[in-house]
């Protein structure tokens, strides 16, 4: 609506902006042409000339409390076509920003009026959209998923006639810890951060510019829908670590999202799960609820609903994860198949990355589960051979690369200290949980022994880390207790501000449990939210601050940004992850910037034997994973030194 149509109304500029004194002006001369006429003009009128529709509404909800009658007046208001651009401006300046601008009080939480405001604003937009021809799609779950394909669908333009044919609700629930990401993204700025250049133009462009992007927190806009897509997370709760079959699937988000979606939206609206789940969910968990609420409206339509699993990669190309890459979907019957091969096939580019479409979801449920246990696993396996590297003499990154030149072996690569990522630590879980809570079996222990081990060993692999640190220590007659360690690197992945279950978390609560010092640093990562916030965080009582002692002071630690200022002092160096940066370290540097020898310990074979060779003849200790030639180059300085 508004944003739509303001062009044509008086007091916008032809770039569709809205110049307020011009508006204010007409106002002005409206009430002057009044003041000239014979009749006179009450200063109520007067006043109320002045104000243009946004400015009578800034001003009805600047009142400390609405009457009946005022309330009225402002859901009127809000249902005609506003420019609301230029309501949005105003109502900054009357400091009622957040209340109308994203429909959040200022308490920062959406009260009762807000819900009724926001969707009387989403009904507008809405009906201009459908107005336009455009599909309406609300996008559930504006996490790491959902904020980005809410902005690819957002930008989706008819591939003949190059004309927007989506708008966009994404719809994010009001909880304490997500709220801003609702008015973030409608300032149209990523609630994301994004290594990739695309992701934050292409999030502007669509709110502020096409105008074919707004959020929301109010999931009543379920109901304008024609195509939902589900982004809400589904998480594997583990009770151990290192065990992962005492864990289990966590479906509560997701449950009650289907349930909010059941609720409301319209019987040929199609449902599309993008949420990674246990193979079964999308037919025997998901498809029972949406059948029961629409039972329950006296719908008699079966529900439309489709399972098409992500296959983004947070990182520098974050937006092509998604919208240029193979997809595999499938739909619980032949109705929603078709319709969700449309819909992908509309705001994918599948004409070079085909789509795949299976007959069940729980085909395409399982392919997700497969291809991330099978990384999982192929990492996994690693684990025990760079164990074996380090202990005889060889250097595994070498026996990676060797064997990489097989063309049927490229894929093989070398673990780092863990995984790490939200997907690979838990998808295989969600098989092994749901082959018995969904599906029934019983033999899951003797079924699953592969998936659930790799899981296991990807874990823990980061905890001998801590023991390469003791040990490069122990050589320079020093101790870990008490040692100032430095961790350059905190998220899981090189050059990416990911941190979920990183490698480098579990080093550091181990080092902090046997009591070393430890300080962060890392060029990407600005908050190490699972530290900062470990008593919430990623939810309370779930922090891995639970397998280890000795974690409460680990939520002051910052990430820090100056390499040289972080090296200060320190006793040991662990580059944990293979950032730009730290590939490019020269060892006299290191060196010089912590005012002598250090311990340095390379968890991802960042190191060349070079700058081994001069770490040991700068007098510093140096231990790797899975490197176990090192060894020999320290005994080749010692004898050039003898
Ligand atoms: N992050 C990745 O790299 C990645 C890759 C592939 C697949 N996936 C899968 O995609 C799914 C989403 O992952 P994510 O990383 O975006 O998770 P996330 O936790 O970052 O985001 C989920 C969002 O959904 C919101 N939410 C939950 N219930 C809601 C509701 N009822 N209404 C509105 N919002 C609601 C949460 O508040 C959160 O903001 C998961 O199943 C994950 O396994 C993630």
């Amino acid at each position: 609506m508004g944003a739509q149509e303001s062009p044509q109304r008086e007091g916008v500029s032809a770039s569709g902006n809205l110049d307020s004194a011009q508006v204010e002006g007409e106002s002005l001369r409206r009430v002057k042409e009044e003041d000239s006429s014979p009749r006179r003009v009450s200063p109520r009128l007067k006043q109320f000339l002045m104000n243009p529709p946004e400015i009578e509404l800034c001003l009805l909800l600047s009142r400390a409390q609405l009457s009946p009658q005022a309330w009225e007046r402002a859901l009127a208001l809000l249902s005609t076509p506003l420019r609301w651009e230029f309501l949005l401006e105003r109502a900054k300046a009357f400091g009622l920003f957040p209340l109308v601008y994203t429909g959040l009080s200022s308490h920062g939480l959406p009260s009762e009026q807000d819900y009724t405001l926001e969707l009387r604003r989403l009904e507008g937009l809405a009906a201009a959209a459908h107005k336009e021809g455009k599909q309406v799609v609300v996008v559930m779950g504006l996490g790491f998923v959902g904020a980005v394909m809410a902005a690819i669908v957002a930008d989706t333009v008819h591939k003949k006639k190059g004309h927007p044919t989506k708008f966009v609700i994404g719809c994010q629930r009001p909880s304490t810890r997500s709220y801003w990401k609702t008015p973030l993204l409608n300032r149209g700025e990523s609630p994301v951060k994004a290594e990739d250049p695309e992701v934050d133009p292409m999030i502007r462009r669509c709110v502020l510019e096409k105008r074919t992007l707004t959020a929301t927190f109010n999931p009543d806009c379920l109901a304008l829908a024609d195509c939902v897509v589900v982004d809400v997370q589904c998480d594997y709760s583990k009770q151990h670590l290192g065990t992962m079959k005492t864990g289990e699937a966590d479906m509560a988000a997701l449950e009650a999202t289907l349930r909010q979606i059941g609720e409301k939206i319209q019987p040929q609206c199609l449902v599309l799960m993008e949420t990674t789940v246990p193979p079964g969910t999308t037919e025997f968990v998901a498809w029972p609820i949406l059948k029961k609420a629409f039972r329950a409206r006296g719908i008699k339509a079966e529900p439309l609903l489709a399972h098409s699993f992500e296959r983004v990669m947070p990182g520098k190309d974050y937006v092509s994860s998604i919208r240029d890459f193979w997809r595999v979907c499938s739909g619980c019957n032949g109705k929603a198949r078709m319709r969700v091969v449309k819909f992908l096939s509309e705001v994918l580019n599948v004409e070079k990355f085909p789509l795949t479409a299976m007959d069940r979801p729980i085909e395409s449920e399982t392919t997700k589960i497969v291809e991330n246990s099978y990384r999982a696993t192929i990492l996994a396996f690693l684990n025990e051979w760079s164990i074996f590297s380090e202990r005889n003499g060889v250097d595994l990154t070498k026996v990676i690369r060797a064997i990489k030149i097989r063309p049927t072996h490229s894929n093989i690569i070398f673990p780092g200290p863990g995984i790490g990522g939200y997907c690979l630590p838990k998808d295989g879980g969600l098989g092994y949980w749901a082959y018995e809570h969904i599906l029934g079996f019983q033999d899951g222990d003797s079924v699953f022994k592969i998936s659930t081990a790799a899981i296991d060993i990807n874990d823990t692999r980061a905890l001998h880390v801590a023991e390469l640190t003791r040990d490069a220590l122990r050589n320079m007659g020093r101790y870990i207790a008490g040692a100032r360690v430095l961790l350059a690197g905190a998220s899981y992945r090189e050059d990416v501000g990911d941190t979920r279950y990183s490698g480098s978390e579990l080093v550091l609560r181990k080092l902090a449990e046997m009591g070393a010092e430890v300080s962060v640093h890392d060029p990407y990562v600005h908050h190490w939210y699972e530290l900062e916030s470990q008593d919430t965080y990623p939810a309370t009582g779930r922090s891995w601050a639970r397998f280890f002692r000795n974690q409460q002071d680990l939520v002051n630690i910052r990430v820090q940004k100056d390499l040289p200022a972080a090296l200060k002092g320190v006793e040991a160096l662990i580059l944990a992850v293979r950032h730009k940066p730290y590939l490019q370290l020269k060892p006299d540097e290191v060196v010089k910037w912590a005012s002598g020898p250090i311990a340095v310990v390379d968890c991802f074979g960042i190191l060349e034997d070079t700058e081994i060779t001069r770490y040991f003849e700068l007098g510093c200790e140096v231990k790797a994973l899975g490197r176990g030639h090192i060894q020999r180059l320290k005994e080749k300085v010692r004898s050039a030194r003898a």
